[in-house]
């Protein structure tokens, strides 16, 4: 395992293809501020240019995974200032990361820690972990996706009452809903997680970054243009070296041999 130390705020460590990022404000909570936005995106460039790296687990410490936005660094902020900092584009970095990430998430993943938690592909949570969106508590409503991928998520009325009254969920509840993939004791997922995301980084990469792109065009278009484009997807990955080997593996009874290409 190799580990970065050039961060203040995030832990890099990588195994193998997985790589995991630790939040790391612990006496804050993991409160996401500029910095440790600033950190996260440049981890995750690092990270999509290692191609050794096929998956990625986000997560916190035991007693938060991230209890949201950092309120002190925005307390005193304008609209402009707001606009102008660059605090929110770690959350545009998650979105648009093609390879996988896995949130591992325990205690407390609130406001943006609970965005950041859903802005990745999976979450794997600890028994203890609580999602909300307790912005409406000090004046202000999500700003990095909590009513849009709740609502789509949950539906109008329970994501409503999320964002209206500020009040938590449980592990199980998220699990119920389907916004948590799996829920494992609080000393094993981070564990899970890895593990699932080592699952991942065995598979065909081509095919894993196609996949995840079609899965998350299938929330943004009409069922017609996303058949469309899961089929020239499909079409695509014949053009890869990979689809030849995993066929003719398959047809010799053997395991393929994955060369990314
Ligand atoms: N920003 C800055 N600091 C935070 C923080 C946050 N979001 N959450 C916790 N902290 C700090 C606390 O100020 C405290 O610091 P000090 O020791 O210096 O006082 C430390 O973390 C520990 O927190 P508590 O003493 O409050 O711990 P607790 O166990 O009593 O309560 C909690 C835990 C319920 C999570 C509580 O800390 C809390 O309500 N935090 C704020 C949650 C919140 O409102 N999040 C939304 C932020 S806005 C946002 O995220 C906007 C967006 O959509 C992008």
């Amino acid at each position: 395992m190799t580990s970065e130390s050039a961060y203040n705020n995030i832990l890099l460590a990588v195994d193998g293809p997985v790589a995991t990022v630790t939040l790391n404000r612990p006496k804050a909570l993991n409160a996401l501020n500029a910095p440790l936005m600033a950190e996260l995106s440049d981890a995750l460039a690092r990270l999509y240019r290692d191609e050794a790296v096929r998956c990625v687990v986000l997560t916190g410490n035991e007693r938060a995974f991230a209890a949201g936005a950092d309120i002190k660094e925005m307390a005193g902020a304008s609209a402009v200032d707001m606009l102008t900092r660059a605090t929110l584009s770690g959350f545009d970095a998650v979105r648009a990361f093609s390879k996988p990430v896995i949130a591992a998430v325990s205690g407390f993943a609130l406001g943006g820690g609970c965005e950041l938690a859903m802005a990745c592909d999976m979450i794997v949570a600890s028994e203890t972990a609580r999602f909300g969106q307790p912005e409406i508590n000090i004046g202000v409503i999500p700003g990095a996706g909590g009513t849009q991928r709740l609502t789509r998520q949950f539906g109008k009325y329970r994501a409503m009452e999320l964002a209206l009254t500020g009040e938590q969920m449980g592990a199980q509840e998220a699990h119920a809903r389907g916004l948590v993939n799996r829920i494992a004791p609080p000393e094993l997922y981070l564990e899970e997680a890895q593990k699932l995301a080592l699952k991942i980084a065995g598979q065909a990469p081509v095919a894993v970054r196609l996949a995840k792109d079609a899965v998350l065009k299938a929330q943004d278009l009409t069922i017609e243009e996303g058949l469309d484009y899961e089929r020239r997807l499909f079409y695509l990955l014949f053009a890869t070296e990979d689809q030849k080997e995993g066929m003719a593996a398959f047809i010799e009874k053997r395991p393929p041999q994955w060369t990314g290409r």
